[in-house]
């Protein structure tokens, strides 16, 4: 959107200078609309009600090029308030559309808004899902496939084929009777299933000796699951808009929220193969069991279908370390993506973020360094843009751990434009945790075990670590990023884990500068929804 930014600005002068100057054509732009509704399907052989859109479970996959507008009306059909949120979209200076309760007021029933934004600058696997109420549990969400512009090329061959995978834990239980379990104060049970594309079986059809990419997501709501395909390799290829060294695996562990693409040959015997993913890190182990069809197989899949790692968390330690960048690799720009030697900028600000349980006022909730977020009725964004006072405050979370009480506020970490961050999520439990950032995507540069302190910079790989929006963090370990603070806005920090954030795991960062430019930030839309104490204000 920068050009349709820009354009009222600049035309007048082109207008002049035509003759001389060959402008550039407008990036161009996708319409879409979605209408959201309930729909029963039976995915783990129980009718239950789920969110369909355009009447489809999961959602349409959206597929588009690098720097595409898209401009998607979304239309809500269900009986309560409902937003979509672009898992990795980076929403350049436009956190106006990230569609989460702290940018975003949420769509009322039988009522519609129409997000506007472009993905800018990026090419690979991204997801998207609902993050109001408890809804991604019902479904709502989809695949978002970014592919390259024409000029850039792809560090690998272009595949013959893509196949999406959107993988996750599932509950036979209602998303309101899950939601009103959490809101007096219970955890969840563990999962009752896994499904792969919102079904416990399905099959992927390829022709021998052609090689297919394999784009798979982790879209469940709590557990880690490990995926690999008998009788083939997988050579990674890409991690959420990264491109990877290209190293081949048996099997990979994806994390809640995370994405993973890679390349498989269909180089065996014509005949079926098993796909398994199973939890990772559970005393139960859940497992869906698909099928790689052969187009000129006529054989069933047989024999044992490959097992999971027999390792646990140091396996899976050691496999994300072995995850690099593709240094003279095209970015999504025609420059390579190591060109950016992020390891020697200096650091300007530390911050340490301890994820822990709480208990207050009765009820299980989890706190991020004491807090524990509430989202109050006027988004973040749209306070701060119109200056209402006390919605949320700067002051209520610290950046280092400490001890007391947890408490529940609506805390902002303020920020400058053009930081250069670290950032430590430090795991004070002995369950795996997934931490995502809206608005970036950053370098993991460290992955260890027990408490961090500053000694461990020694280990962080300033090198070749790759950039990603979603990060683990072992049980009782520690895992480190940079974020390089380029993009304005109000940006939500939290679990990827979903009944952590929605008891309270998660924080916004605001990015901010006192220049006001629409070089740094767009104006807010036209067409914003107005909530809370926000309401009647002009936009
Ligand atoms: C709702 O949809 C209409 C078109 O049907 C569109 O003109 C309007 O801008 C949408 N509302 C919002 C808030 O985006
Ligand atoms: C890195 O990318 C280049 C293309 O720019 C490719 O030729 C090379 O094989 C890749 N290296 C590895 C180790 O994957």
């Amino acid at each position: 959107m920068d050009n349709k930014v820009l354009a009222p600005l600049v035309c007048g002068f082109l207008a002049v200078l035509s003759s001389v100057f060959v402008v550039r054509a407008e990036d161009p732009y996708l319409y879409y609309t979605w209408t959201v509704t309930y729909g029963t399907r039976s995915p783990l052989g129980v009718p239950q009600q789920v969110i369909l859109i355009n009447g489809q479970f999961p959602g349409p996959s959206l597929e588009v090029v690098t720097n595409n507008n898209i401009i998607l009306n979304l239309i809500n059909k269900l009986d309560q308030p409902f937003l979509l949120t672009w898992n990795g979209i980076k929403q350049r200076k436009n956190s106006w559309q990230d569609g989460v309760l702290g940018t975003n007021c949420p769509i009322p029933p039988n009522s519609n808004y129409t997000y506007k934004f472009q993905a800018k600058d990026q090419i690979g696997t991204f997801t998207y899902f609902p993050s109001t109420l408890f809804h991604k549990a019902a479904g709502g969400f989809g695949a978002l496939n970014i592919y390259k512009r024409a000029p850039i090329p792809l560090p690998y061959p272009s595949p013959d084929g893509d196949f999406t995978l959107l993988i996750g834990d599932w509950y036979k239980t209602n998303h309101k009777v899950l939601q009103g379990s959490l809101d007096s104060g219970k955890s969840l049970p563990f999962p009752d299933g896994i499904l792969i594309n919102g079904q416990a079986k399905t099959s992927f059809t390829g022709d021998q000796g052609k090689t297919y990419r394999f784009r798979v997501s982790n879209v469940g709501l709590s557990t880690s699951f490990n995926f690999r395909i008998q009788g083939h390799v997988m050579k990674l290829v890409e991690v959420e808009g990264s491109h990877t060294i290209q190293n081949t695996y048996d099997s990979l562990d994806v994390h809640v929220g995370q994405s993973v693409a890679f390349l498989v040959t269909l180089n065996q015997a014509p005949k079926d193969y098993y796909i398994v993913a199973s939890t990772r890190f559970s005393r139960n182990v859940l497992t869906a069991t698909s099928f790689l069809h052969y187009s000129n197989s006529h054989t069933a899949a047989s024999g044992t279908p490959p097992p999971a790692p027999r390792y646990g968390y140091h396996w899976s330690m050691l496999q994300a370390r072995t995850y690099r960048w593709n240094l003279t690799a095209n970015a999504a720009r025609p420059n390579p993506q190591g060109s950016y030697h992020y390891g020697k900028v200096p650091v300007t600000k530390t911050i340490v973020l301890a994820n822990s349980p709480a208990w207050i006022n009765g009820k299980q909730r989890y706190a991020v360094n004491r807090v524990s977020y509430v989202n109050p009725d006027t988004p973040l964004k749209l306070a701060d843009h119109f200056n209402i006072q006390g919605i949320f405050s700067e002051s209520a979370i610290q950046i280092q751990p400490s001890d007391g009480p947890a408490f529940v506020a609506t805390p902002v970490i303020p920020t400058s434009l053009h930081d250069f961050i670290e950032v430590v999520f430090q795991n004070t439990e002995s369950t795996m945790q997934s931490w995502h950032l809206d608005g970036y995507d950053f370098w993991v540069v460290g992955y260890g075990s027990g408490p961090w302190t500053q000694a461990k910079r020694s280990t962080y790989n300033l090198v070749d670590a790759l950039t990603r929006h979603t990060a683990q963090v072992y049980p009782k370990s520690w895992t480190a990023i940079l974020v390089s603070l380029d993009n304005q806005g109000m940006w939500n920090l939290r679990s990827a884990i979903w009944e952590r954030q929605y008891l309270g795991q998660q924080v916004y960062v605001k990015v901010w500068t006192s220049v006001h430019s629409l070089a740094n930030e767009y104006n807010i839309p036209s067409n914003v929804l107005l909530c809370g104490k926000a309401v009647g204000r002009h936009p």
